[in-house]
């Protein structure tokens, strides 16, 4: 095996690994599709990663994703992208860019959350006409409480929408990142005639093509043929600028790094145009993969031996094969296909004869991966999310937080003869963290209670049940809607309350259910003395 430091480091220098941040219909899916066809992964937009009724739907697994036309599941894409200073320094480095899917839908949220623990940085793409919105503000704050630095991109500039300066403030007030924008579009939302490149002063003019389906080709114009061509669209751009510069919002890199400034490019997934601005955005600016702390606060550099974290694990991909596969984002040393490393929370062997490179449905077989690399692994039974995966030396590293849950149901197989497969269902779900579970002796073992961060992920479970395990299942929604957590002397005098249930989680927690944030300040104020901690909560 070659595993040379200088080759890591070089395999590391060229990859960048993030994850667009949005709401649903922001356009990240159309977005997704037109980096891809920048980095020339495939020729015509749309055939990747469209939604139900599009070209081809690979990022789609369940039948009820197919019906609803979202994405439940995570996959991550890689593709090669030469930027532009290499093709002016001649030089033939070629970026690796991994772009690791999030679930769009507002209701299936913790999934998203949990594959922001294996990015590097974050792409916040934002609705030109919307502006901020909740679900965006929600996975801002994770990127936030991560260190995830983040860039901005005003899509939809080609409809009508807000001004610039009006969104740059939104996002100032409303989340005090300071947006530095890099470009200033010429040409109000519903206008998109190109981009004032603001580091060099020259015009960027696009071309549209038919549909978007292919790169928009791009000319370089001076400022003064700018000005002949555009009139007073160019000069308001210039203005802008030079406004945003005296207001000292040009891109700084260290503030950037720290989480305090966001570049922000104007943009038009769907014509194309300032998609290869975003992909020269991320190779100039985003930071390759890093080291990373393990809990014994050792630190794993990247051309440290092989280690890697399990961010998410899934079943049913493949309907032919009943198979689990558990991505794992690579943190230190080369990766082979084949080797046999260990499990670091149960000291096993785990061998990774099955290594993919999962690109929606089509998989195709990983022989060697580099830090910021995502690698599925098939046949993962043992894998749960948040384990660590290492050779010689072993190293752990820190579990990845659980959210605060706000949906609770109690779940039952609805014919008694079905119990058996429904408590192996039942362990299987929990140990791929689909939901937590909570139980008492009050409702016992038949019918525990699913504790989710979205309400869809009940019927991710209700339908995993009947597909995978032949189980019917009832859902029966309860009225609480905050959890705390609580300990075994305040347990007693909780249950006595009214609107309160304690149950104990899987993992051993103790968990006092309320049934809406009113009662909870109203216990508290009573019996100041109760134990009642907040839970990690995503924001
Ligand atoms: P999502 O993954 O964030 O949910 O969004 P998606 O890419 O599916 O985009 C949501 C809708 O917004 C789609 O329209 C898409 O075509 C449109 N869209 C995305 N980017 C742009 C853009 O830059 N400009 C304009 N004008 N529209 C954009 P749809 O009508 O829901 O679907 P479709 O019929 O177009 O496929």
């Amino acid at each position: 095996m070659s595993s040379d430091p200088a080759t890591i480091r070089r395999e590391v220098h060229r990859r960048r690994t993030f994850a667009i941040i949005s709401h649903p219909d922001a356009g990240k899916s159309t977005m997704t599709e037109a980096l891809a066809l920048h980095a020339r992964m495939i020729s015509e937009a749309g055939a990747i990663h469209g939604k139900a009724g599009r070209k081809s739907t690979v990022s789609d697994w369940m039948e009820m994703e197919k019906a609803r036309g979202i994405s439940v599941s995570s996959t991550a894409l890689q593709f090669n992208y030469r930027s532009a200073a290499a093709v002016t320094e001649g030089s033939d480095e070629i970026n690796v860019i991994n772009l690791v899917d999030t679930p769009g839908h507002a209701d299936f949220s913790e999934d998203t959350y949990r594959v922001l623990t294996a990015v590097d940085a974050a792409v916040m793409l934002i609705d030109a006409a919307k502006g901020l919105e909740p679900q965006t503000l929600k996975l801002f704050q994770v990127c936030r409480h991560r260190g995830i630095p983040v860039i901005t991109v005003i899509n939809k500039w080609d409809r009508p929408g807000r001004t610039p300066l009006e969104l740059i403030d939104e996002i100032t007030e409303r989340i005090g990142l300071t947006p530095t924008p890099l470009y200033s579009p010429v040409g109000i939302a519903g206008d998109f005639r190109g981009l004032l490149d603001r580091r060099t002063g020259d015009y960027i003019r696009f071309t549209r093509t038919a549909g978007g389906a292919t790169v928009a080709p791009e000319e370089l114009l001076s400022a003064s043929d700018a000005q002949a061509t555009e009139g007073d669209a160019w000069t308001e751009s210039v203005e802008e600028s030079d406004l945003l510069s005296e207001m000292g919002q040009d891109h700084d890199e260290e503030l950037f790094l720290a989480g305090q400034t966001s570049p922000m490019i104007f943009a038009s997934a769907m014509l194309n145009f300032g998609v290869r601005q975003l992909l020269e955005a991320l190779v100039e600016f985003a930071p390759p993969p890093g080291p990373r702390e393990a809990v014994d606060g050792t630190v794993r550099e990247v051309v440290d031996p092989f280690s890697a974290v399990v961010f998410k694990v899934q079943a049913g991909m493949d309907a032919a094969h009943r198979d689990r596969l558990a991505f794992m984002r690579i943190v230190s040393g080369e990766f082979e296909r084949g080797m046999v490393v260990t499990h670091a929370q149960s000291g096993k062997p785990f061998a990774t004869k099955y290594a993919q490179a999962v690109f929606g449905r089509d998989r195709s077989t990983v022989d060697t991966a580099y830090p910021g690399d995502v690698v599925g692994l098939v046949n993962a039974m043992t894998l749960a999310p948040g384990d660590t995966l290492c050779v010689d030396p072993t190293v752990e590293f820190p579990p990845i937080p659980s959210f605060a849950p706000e949906h609770f149901s109690v779940l039952r197989a609805v014919s008694a003869g079905k119990y058996k497969q429904f408590r192996k269902a039942m362990d299987q779900l929990v140990s791929e963290g689909v939901v937590q579970v909570l139980r008492n002796d009050l409702r016992g073992d038949a019918s525990p209670v699913l504790a989710a961060v979205g309400p869809m992920q009940f019927e991710v479970v209700t339908a995993r049940m009947k597909t995978e395990f032949g189980v019917d299942t009832s859902v029966e929604r309860l009225g609480y809607s905050v959890a705390r957590r609580t300990d075994p002397d305040s347990a007693d005098e909780l249950g006595r309350q009214r609107g309160v249930e304690v149950f104990t989680r899987t993992d051993g927690a103790l968990l006092a259910l309320v049934s809406d944030k009113w009662r909870l300040q109203y216990i508290e104020k009573e019996h100041p003395t109760l134990t009642l901690e907040p839970l990690v909560a995503a924001a």
